[in-house]
């Protein structure tokens, strides 16, 4: 599910940095399709048994993991990502918070962490940062890391994609280049695959129709203003074919097919 090429991104996958060109990713909260409500119910949900540690793998900007340490009086957090920029930018969020001595934003590679175990271990739409296996092997993989990396009593927050009904050929091709019918689990087999790992599922949601709008919509909105205002830019051609493209994979591929499931699972004793 790693796809990231030019012209297409699968959701979950990271996409490049631009420069001279269109602001990037400026209206998204989060990245992914979370909403302020359901975030709210799974910060809540995981600060009750105040944990003094939170690793964030794959965090990009790390805003859940900054929303745990502030309702957290002096615990700490380490998010772990390879892009430079969205780290910055958790960064500064952190600074601007007041959490600038509490959370650590480290850029290298979240796969085989010699960070954790943590209390609480976030992996929201990032499982491909932590196995280097073609899905959904690497959600099994993801899933087994993250009970390695959970401290007893912790919780284990993963946003996963799965399928909500096989896909027909049809939007298979409207998706991500070689996408595959088998790619994803179902939810179930996702909620199973965790239990499997040695967890216990605490909590099982998914992104509503509205999240993934949201998302999808704020995911482009800037650059699509940037390509109103600027079509004689040396990069607007490629930018343009690039949102084009992105925005056909949504709405004539993925929509209403692929889910993002959020898994908050308690690690099993022994
Ligand atoms: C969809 S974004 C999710 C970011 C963040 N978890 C959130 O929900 O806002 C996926 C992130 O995984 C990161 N990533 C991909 N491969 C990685 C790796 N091997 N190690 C660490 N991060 C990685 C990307 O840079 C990107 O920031």
């Amino acid at each position: 599910m790693s796809v990231d090429s030019s012209t297409s991104r699968t959701p979950g996958a990271p996409d490049a940095p631009t420069s001279d060109g269109p602001p990037r990713l400026t209206r998204l909260t989060f990245h992914g399709p979370l909403s302020e409500a359901r975030a709210e119910r799974i910060v809540r949900r995981i600060v009750v048994s105040e944990p003094r540690s939170v690793l964030d793998l794959g965090c990009g900007w790390g805003e859940l993991m900054l929303r745990v340490l502030d309702r957290v009086p002096g615990a700490t957090g380490i998010g772990v990502d390879l892009n430079g920029e969205d780290l910055a930018r958790g960064r500064a969020n952190a600074e601007g918070r007041g959490l600038g001595g509490r959370a650590a934003f480290v850029e290298e590679s979240a796969t085989d962490t010699a960070h954790g175990p943590a209390d609480v271990v976030l992996c929201l739409g990032a499982s491909h940062a932590l196995s280097s296996a073609e899905p959904p092997l690497a959600t099994v993989e993801a899933l087994r890391a993250l009970r390695g990396l959970v401290n007893p009593g912790g919780r284990v927050v993963l946003g996963e994609g799965f399928w909500q009904r096989t896909p027909t050929a049809a939007e298979l091709a409207g998706m991500w280049p070689d996408a595959r019918a088998d790619e994803h689990l179902s939810l179930g087999d996702l909620v199973d695959a965790a239990i499997e790992a040695g967890f216990r599922p605490l909590w099982v949601e998914a992104a509503n129709d509205e999240e993934w709008e949201e998302f999808e919509s704020a995911y482009r909105s800037d650059v699509e203003e940037w390509l109103a205002s600027h079509p004689g830019h040396p990069l607007a051609a490629q930018t343009r074919a690039k949102a084009d493209a992105q925005r056909a994979n949504w709405l004539h591929g993925y929509r209403g097919v692929l889910g993002i499931a959020y898994l908050t699972l308690v690690p099993v004793v022994g």
